[in-house]
């Protein structure tokens, strides 16, 4: 499935939408339409909302164990599609095919770690008497509830792993969704949907709107029949959509700037490893992609010089070949891409290697002495560019992580523990990887981004905690 007109999906059925009107997919590197969307109409996205909320009516009296029996066989199907969903995810986003194999069995592995998760989380009781004057005839018990009919926005660069990871709680928590994939990553989203629609849910439990953000979005995110949002995508539009919001519980996983601390003791070759991955995986579009080196001016000229050497072996080109170095998503996103190197290069940074452009395609650039002049050092490129930021000591090295708008994870590179949680404990991130590249995986930990990154904590316990609400029952025993 790519080429052709693809439906929207809405109370167990696959319909074209009543605007006649479809939005073209083209692949980043192919360039060409490999299928439409339907652009759905607000009436229709009203009654996505009302369908939902029918479902989830019943579905909230759902056995944990029957819940988790239909997203088993959705984790099952997903296996199943691996090869034509990947290469869906290919065609549409640029990724390597090997990695959008692996996005798709990691989502299987997400959703089947989420119905254990889902099954194994209890709620508590508590006694009156634990309470000054309290009687011990009173005793609460707390439990977890559905919030309602959730609404899932996802990004382009995971579009199964991502969307999943906002279906498959919300589901085993007891809610219904609404789903709003990335336009280009859409297909790929349907793909999943097609996946979960063979798993048997009932219908109207989850409803696939496909349209623009800037068409549909602002509509679907101040809808009353919302009853949270769970979003994922660049901080301007998670920024945006917190204004539209109306008064619902809102998870927002945002735009990052990873650091790289490399302290003058570190194991540079390690360093080199992870920040190599880190930094040029899937063409640096991942969220929590190492974005920044700040290196300890002691070892930076060699550490650069390894560098260079290990990027210059990157496999560049296409995602047929399995290419670390893929055709960025769009020509909008090379273009701001190729404007910071320019940038940083005509204020004096230095060209280590790279810089060199094949319409979407950015060879991996390393950009040494950057300083704070330069855009590069602070925005988020979302593509392959690394600079190298030199300090002096620890304290420069956390202060120049700590005035960065963004907030999501850095890494440390350091033989010292202690160093590394003195430096852990001050800046101001939602995750620390010491001695690691910066990541999500593996997905039951937590993952949040605070500041410019987001807002809420996802993570698959934390994710159907957050899709839930406490609901507590007072026992008032006779004396
Ligand atoms: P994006 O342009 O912000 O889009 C994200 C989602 O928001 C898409 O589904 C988009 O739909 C939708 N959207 C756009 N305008 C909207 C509106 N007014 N109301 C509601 N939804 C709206 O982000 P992207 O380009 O897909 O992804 C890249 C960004 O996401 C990067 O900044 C990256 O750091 C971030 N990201 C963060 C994480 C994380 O976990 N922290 C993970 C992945 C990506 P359309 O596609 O139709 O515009
Ligand atoms: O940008 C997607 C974000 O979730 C990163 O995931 O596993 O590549 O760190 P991962």
């Amino acid at each position: 499935m790519t080429s052709g007109v693809h439906k929207f999906y809405i109370n167990g059925e696959w319909k074209n939408s009543e605007s006649g009107h479809t939005i073209a997919i083209k692949s980043p590197y192919l360039h060409q339409v490999i299928g439409e969307v339907q652009a759905v109409t607000k009436a229709e996205v009203d009654e996505a909302i009302q369908y939902a909320h029918e479902a989830q009516a019943k579905w909230a009296d759902v056995s944990l164990q029957e819940r988790g029996s239909y997203l088993y066989k959705w984790a099952d199907e997903l296996v199943h599609m691996q090869d034509e969903i990947a290469e869906v995810i290919m065609k549409e986003v640029g990724k390597a095919y090997n990695d959008a194999k692996k996005e798709v069995v990691r989502t299987a592995d997400f959703i089947r770690y989420t119905i254990e998760e889902a099954e194994h989380t209890q709620g508590e009781s508590m006694r009156g008497d634990s309470f000054p004057g309290g009687s011990k005839s009173k005793i609460a018990i707390v439990e977890r509830v559905p919030l309602g009919v959730v609404l899932a926005i996802s990004p382009f660069n995971y579009p199964v792993n991502l969307s999943a990871a906002k279906i498959a709680p919300a589901l085993m928590a007891g809610n219904a969704v609404v789903f709003k994939p990335a336009t280009q990553g859409a297909l790929s989203g349907t793909k999943m949907i097609e996946a979960l629609s063979k798993a048997g849910l009932p219908k109207g439990l989850v409803n696939l709107v496909t349209g623009k953000g800037s068409d549909i979005g602002d509509y679907i995110v101040e809808h009353k029949g919302i009853n949270m949002i769970s979003f994922t995508g660049g901080t301007e539009t998670g920024n945006h959509l917190a204004k539209t919001a109306t008064k619902v519980p809102l998870v927002l996983e945002l735009g990052g700037k990873d650091p790289g601390i490399v302290r003058e003791d570190a194991d540079l070759d390690e360093a080199v490893k992870q920040i190599i991955s880190g930094a040029f995986s899937y063409s640096g579009q991942r969220c929590t992609a190492i974005k920044r080196v700040l290196v300890h001016e002691k070892v930076a000229d060699e550490l650069v010089s390894m560098l260079k050497e290990e990027i210059d072996k990157l496999a560049v080109g296409s995602p047929e070949d399995n290419s670390t170095v893929v055709p960025l998503i769009d020509t909008k996103s090379a273009d701001f891409v190729q404007g910071l190197i320019t940038d940083a290069i005509e204020k004096g940074a230095t060209l280590i290697t790279g810089n060199k452009r094949e319409e979407n395609l950015i060879y991996p650039t390393l950009l040494d002495h950057v300083t704070g002049d330069m855009q590069v050092a602070w925005e988020e490129p979302f593509g392959p560019v690394l600079p190298i930021i030199r300090v002096t000591s620890d304290e420069e090295a956390v202060s120049i992580t700590n005035e960065s708008e963004y907030g999501l994870q850095a890494s440390i590179f350091t033989k010292d523990i202690n160093k590394a949680f003195a430096i852990a404990n001050k800046i101001e991130v939602g995750s620390v990887q010491i001695n690691g590249r910066t990541e999500r995986g593996p997905d039951h930990f937590p993952f949040i981004g605070v500041k410019g990154s987001g807002m809420g904590v996802q993570g698959i316990k934390k994710s159907i905690e957050s899709m839930t609400r406490e609901k507590i029952t007072v026992l008032n025993l006779a004396e």
